[in-house]
């Protein structure tokens, strides 16, 4: 790991205080920087390095303190408005300044900032030349990346304009979780899932991210992304991806992040609204439009249930189905395969055993952990099943989980692009999740209510009952 000076900007924002600085503190802590480091905090509010040090003590006021002292001494503040040229030629000079006093000059620029500054910080900051320095220089930029296929590549355009793909960090903290990467680990590490990992075995596929909690405080921010954009077009598609996507034949960056790309251009894009009326459920949960700061009238969807198709050979005919949504009356995200039944039975079954597929589960979070809900014979006279959970969970391994956010810095400075997003990624998510977009414009497709606590709307019930399937709840 070289020495390397994190710039961050947006440094007493939200996303900084609740992720950022306790991430940058529990790494310094653990000893996970193995090299020389800086961190360059940029903001607008008027600080000096020492009372900005203060500001991140106490932001971390929660944390062990015996390194506190320690750490905050790595920070330097500069007070600068990178939204405006002044600004960026500012940051340029403080830099230059910092780096004749020893400073690293492998910058990391982190864009912790409103998601539509991207494209104008990024270009101010190339315009002032910031990303020529005599080290190495990384953007780590935060989803959402672009609103659509056309500003992703918008904004695309804008950072190749200063950068090359490789200096471009996307971050989606889904593909850092643990339980993601364990996907990976599970499927190629274990040689009986591969031979089974397609369509001769694989009924389907059900991928859920259901939360209890509401959109509260973000009310301004969720009305203008909704659960599409805000869920289903970066955190589950990944995790499609991660699930179904091709062996890579080495664990690099550059083949993983190939096989997700191929995996997501893969994906039937539906290409009328009639598709989109019939493979996607759109809900809103009742009291939502009382939210501060959500529109009164607004259209915004709070859930949404999927059904989608991978026009790749292993895949063909097996229904994958994403459901995302707030204010559900459970909280997890796992996925699901749902194994074929046996052809024909050599038991005689009765109606009801015949519904208890195999069923593996990945539960990515809470009760991180893996479990097979398999048939067995149900005790008594007579020869008939009921199903059986074989589970285990991860706290039972002796180490912790690494928190996402820790993995994804650690990873951004040591330079390893794989759990990071290329743009081939984005775009094909984009260009799956546009015409779903462009659909709901039309007042016709305004979300279906559905009641705090539910399982929400009924047709998202009603979207696998149509191909004589459900969703499944596997208890881990
Ligand atoms: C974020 C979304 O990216 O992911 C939130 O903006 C969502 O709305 C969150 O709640 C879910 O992440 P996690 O790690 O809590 O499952």
């Amino acid at each position: 790991m070289d020495s390397f000076t994190l710039i961050l900007l947006g440094a007493t924002g939200d996303l900084s205080r609740r992720k950022i600085w306790p991430s940058l503190y529990d790494l310094f802590a653990h000893g996970a920087f193995e090299a020389s480091f800086s961190i360059v905090a940029v903001g607008r509010t008027s600080h000096g390095d020492a009372s900005f040090r203060k500001y991140v003590a106490e932001v971390l006021v929660e944390k062990d303190q015996k390194h506190l002292d320690e750490f905050v001494e790595h920070i330097h503040y500069s007070e600068t408005d990178a939204t405006s040229s002044a600004g960026a030629a500012k940051l340029d000079k403080d830099l230059q300044k910092f780096e004749a006093e020893g400073m690293s000059p492998n910058r990391i620029f982190h864009l912790a900032i409103l998601p539509e500054l991207y494209g104008k910080v990024s270009k101010l900051l190339f315009e002032n030349n910031l990303h020529k320095s005599k080290g190495w220089v990384r953007l780590l930029i935060e989803k959402p990346f672009g609103t659509s296929l056309s500003s992703a590549k918008e904004l695309d355009v804008i950072l190749k304009k200063g950068l090359g793909e490789d200096q471009i960090f996307r971050t989606d903290h889904y593909l850092a979780k643990e339980t993601v990467q364990n996907i990976l680990a599970f499927r190629f590490g274990n040689g009986l899932l591969e031979p089974i990992w397609n369509r001769d075995f694989i009924d389907h596929i059900e991928i859920h991210q259901l939360e209890e909690i509401g959109v509260e405080g973000r009310g301004k921010f969720y009305d203008n992304t909704g659960t599409l954009h805000d869920v289903v077009q970066n955190h589950l598609l990944q995790v499609l991806a991660v699930t179904t996507m091709d062996r890579p034949d080495m664990f690099t960056a550059g083949q993983v992040r190939e096989k997700r790309a191929k995996l997501l251009q893969g994906i039937k894009v539906y290409t009328n609204r009639e598709e989109v009326a019939q493979y996607v459920v759109r809900g809103q949960y009742e009291g939502y439009k009382e939210i501060q700061h959500v529109d009164p009238h607004s259209t915004t969807e709070t859930f949404v249930a999927l059904r989608l198709e991978i026009e790749q050979e292993r895949w063909q005919g097996v229904p994958i189905y994403i459901r995302a949504g707030k204010k559900l009356g459970v909280k997890t995200s796992e996925v699901s395969i749902v194994f074929k039944q046996p052809k024909s039975s050599l038991f005689p079954l009765d109606e009801a055993s015949k519904s208890y597929p195999t069923i593996l589960t990945l539960r990515l979070s809470p009760n991180e952990g893996i479990a097979w809900q398999m048939a067995v014979k149900k005790p008594g006279m007579n020869m008939s099943l009921e199903p059986l959970t074989l589970a285990a969970q991860f706290s039972q391994l002796k180490s912790g989980l690494m928190e996402p956010y820790e993995k994804i810095l650690l990873d951004a400075y040591k330079g390893d692009q794989t759990l990071f997003a290329s743009s081939h990624e984005v775009e094909a998510q984009w260009r799956f999740v546009d015409p779903i977009s462009l659909a709901w414009q039309d007042p016709e497709f305004a979300p279906n209510p559905y009641p705090p606590g539910s399982n929400g709307p009924a047709d998202s019930d009603a979207l696998l009952e149509r191909d004589g399937r459900k969703w499944h709840e596997v208890a881990l």
